[in-house]
C-alpha cells in the first residue's frame, strides 16, 4: 500500500495554512525583469531544506515566511475560499491564431508580466503565430505565467503545451516590485480546498501568500497594489 504522506499533496487549512505534503522540493523563485519593468527571466534559489510535510503561510503575516508560524490564529485570519472549483477551461477568452490557440483566465492574473514580450504581448503573437520567431515566443511567455493564466494550445493537435514540470514549490519574489509574491504550484499537485472539495489539477497555479486575495485561495496579485513584503525574507 503507498503511503499517503508520499503522495504530493496541498490541503488548505481553514482560515490556516496549505499543509504541503510528499517530499515537494521548494525554491525561492525571483522575477528578472528588462528595462521596462517586464519579466524575462526567473532567478531560482535553492535555500529550503527538503522536507517531507511543511506549513506554508497563507495569511502573509509569518514572522517566519515562508512557513507558518501560528500568526493566523492570533489575528483572526479570514481565509475563506472565494475562487471556482471548477475548471479552468470552463470560461476562459480564447484568441485563435493561425497556428496557435491562447486561452485567458484572466482572475487568476499574478502580474508576473512574462506575457509582455520584447517581440510584443501574447496574445498578439498568438495572431501572428505563422511566424515562428513569434510562436516560440508566445509560448514561452505561456511557460513562464506562473499562474497559469495563459495555455498554449496547438491548433493542429488540439493539445496544450505546457512545460515539463516536476512536482515542485515556488516562494516567488518579485524585487523589481519591491514585493513578495505568491506561492507557485508546479507540476500538477493537487490541492484541496478546506471543506475536502478538489480544485482543477492545473500544471502550474499561484496560491495568495499575502492573505488579500479576493480569489482564494489563488493570486489575484493584490500583493503588487498592497505592497506586500513578507518577513523574514532576504
Ligand atoms: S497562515 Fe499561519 S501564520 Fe500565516
Amino acid at each position: 500500500m503507498s503511503d499517503d504522506k508520499n503522495i504530493p499533496k496541498i490541503k488548505i487549512v481553514k482560515n490556516g495554512p496549505y499543509l504541503v505534503s510528499g517530499n515537494i522540493p521548494m525554491a525561492k523563485q525571483t522575477i528578472l525583469v528588462d528595462n521596462q519593468g517586464h519579466g524575462v527571466k526567473w532567478e531560482e534559489e535553492t535555500c529550503f531544506p527538503m522536507k517531507e510535510q511543511y506549513a506554508l503561510c497563507s495569511c502573509g503575516e509569518s514572522s517566519n515566511s515562508p512557513y507558518c508560524d501560528g500568526t493566523h490564529q492570533k489575528i483572526g485570519y479570514d481565509g475563506t475560499e472565494t475562487a471556482s472549483i471548477g475548471d479552468y477551461l470552463n470560461n476562459p477568452q480564447v484568441i485563435n491564431g493561425p497556428d496557435l490557440m491562447l486561452t485567458d483566465a484572466q482572475q487568476l492574473c499574478a502580474l508576473a508580466r512574462f506575457c509582455h514580450r520584447k517581440e510584443g504581448g501574447v496574445w498578439d503573437l498568438t495572431e501572428q503565430s505563422d511566424n515562428p520567431e513569434f510562436r516560440a515566443s508566445a509560448i514561452q511567455g505561456t511557460w513562464d505565467c506562473p499562474a497559469g493564466r495563459l495555455i498554449a494550445w496547438n491548433k493542429k493537435t488540439g493539445k496544450s503545451i505546457e512545460p515539463p514540470y516536476e512536482p515542485s514549490i515556488g516562494i516567488i519574489e518579485d524585487p523589481a516590485k519591491n514585493v513578495s509574491g505568491p506561492i507557485w504550484v508546479r507540476g500538477g499537485i493537487p490541492i484541496e480546498s478546506c471543506d475536502g472539495s478538489q480544485y482543477a489539477v492545473r500544471n502550474q497555479v499561484t496560491l495568495c501568500r499575502c492573505g488579500k486575495s479576493r480569489n482564494k485561495p489563488f493570486c489575484d496579485a493584490s500583493h503588487v497594489s498592497k505592497g506586500y513584503k513578507a518577513k523574514n525574507t532576504d
